[in-house]
């Protein structure tokens, strides 16, 4: 049989996102965003989301179509993500799949939003390997899962007991007054900083590893950062902003990377997937390989445009699900905004 064409619709967020691959090949990535209407507000704002996503769902699908160079009735099965995410969004996308779905007569999956991260590294780097381990650090999200088949489920090691990387990145560029989303632009800023300044690393004393060894907390570390800064203007001296952005960064990236690599070891794992937006991050992936290049463990990273919300990433999942015979969802499928990571289809 020819390898599985598949149609996958991302809405979880702020992006609408269509994808289409065959296989583990790539042949459309639409994606029509909506982040510049939030930007005002300094976070999405659900309902702005759904609405967008309602006006951008047709064309973005018939964009995708046309870069691959197919008709909708050529797709084998249509993947959306079921969750989890914000509901009102993740209800555009599943109602446009289940409706396709029906009309077009070919199997819907409802899909994890955190499973696709991990699969979509497949259209870049081919098949992951048996077992991996696997770091998923967005907005909403930072977790160290065991990946043995993506299509069956994955293992939570560890997550973040408050704020999620990305959601620690945006806060702390608010305070230094640059544009949302803030990881691009601290990224961007820390290129031209030094790392002077040494920022808590959280659950990391040896006391947080006895309970915590996999877990994160980004959450008292924007809070050392915010009342650093606070301290700085009291004085009246100028924030050195880029300092700030790569000495914060530096803790972030410090902390992911080092339980990350320990999590692998421990487990005897010799693969590291890292993805969600924050994988973007250019000293996340310097930081993860060089660790990861000392204990012989190799690093998996998509390209940027493939770590943010897309819908390649659920056609990815998808496509793997079909290759595998695992069974569809159903078209009474729901929209599930808190959908556990260990569920890979709804
Ligand atoms: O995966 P994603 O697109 O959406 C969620 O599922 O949350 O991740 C968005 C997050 C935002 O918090 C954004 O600031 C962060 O990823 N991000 C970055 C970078 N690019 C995006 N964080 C750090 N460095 C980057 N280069
Ligand atoms: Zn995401």
């Amino acid at each position: 049989m020819n390898e599985p064409l598949v149609l996958g619709i991302e809405t979880s967020c702020d992006e609408t996102g269509v994808g289409i691959v065959r296989g583990h090949t790539l042949l459309a990535d639409a994606v029509a965003s909506s982040v510049e209407e939030h930007a005002r507000f300094g976070g999405v704002v659900p309902e702005v989301a759904s609405r967008a996503h309602l006006e951008a769902m047709v064309p973005t699908i018939q964009r995708a179509c046309s870069d691959a160079g197919i008709a909708l009735r050529d797709v084998d099965a249509i993947a959306v993500t079921s969750g989890p995410g914000l509901a009102g969004a993740l209800l555009v996308g599943v109602a446009a799949a289940k409706s396709l779905a029906l009309a077009l007569d070919k199997p819907l999956y409802g899909v994890n939003h955190l499973a696709s991260h991990v699969a979509v590294d497949q259209l870049e780097h081919g098949a992951l390997p048996d077992r991996c381990l696997a770091m998923l650090v967005s907005g909403g999200h930072s977790s160290l899962l065991l990946v043995d088949d993506i299509t069956l489920g994955v293992t939570p090691l560890g997550a973040t007991i408050d704020d999620a990387a990305g959601e620690a990145f945006d806060k702390v560029a608010r305070v230094l007054g640059l544009p949302f989303p803030g990881g691009p632009h601290i990224d961007r800023a820390a290129r031209d900083g030094q790392i002077t300044i040494d920022f808590p690393r959280g659950l990391s004393t040896r006391k947080d590893l006895e309970r915590h060894r996999f877990d994160f907390s980004f959450s008292g570390l924007k809070t050392a950062v915010a009342r650093w800064i606070e301290a700085r203007e009291a004085s009246g001296e100028p924030v050195p902003v880029a300092d700030v952005a790569a000495s914060f960064q530096e803790a972030v990236c410090d902390v992911l990377t080092r339980k990350a690599i320990d999590a692998a070891v421990s487990n005897d794992i010799d693969t590291i997937m890292i993805g969600g937006g924050v994988a973007a991050n250019s000293r996340l992936r310097a930081l993860a390989e060089e660790r990861a290049a000392a204990k012989g463990i190799r690093v998996r990273v998509p390209r940027p445009g493939l770590c943010t919300d897309n819908g390649a990433m659920v056609a990815a999942l998808g496509s793997e699900l079909v290759a595998r015979g695992r069974q569809p969802s159903a078209l009474d499928l729901p929209a599930d905004s808190s959908l556990p990571v260990t569920t890979v289809v709804a």
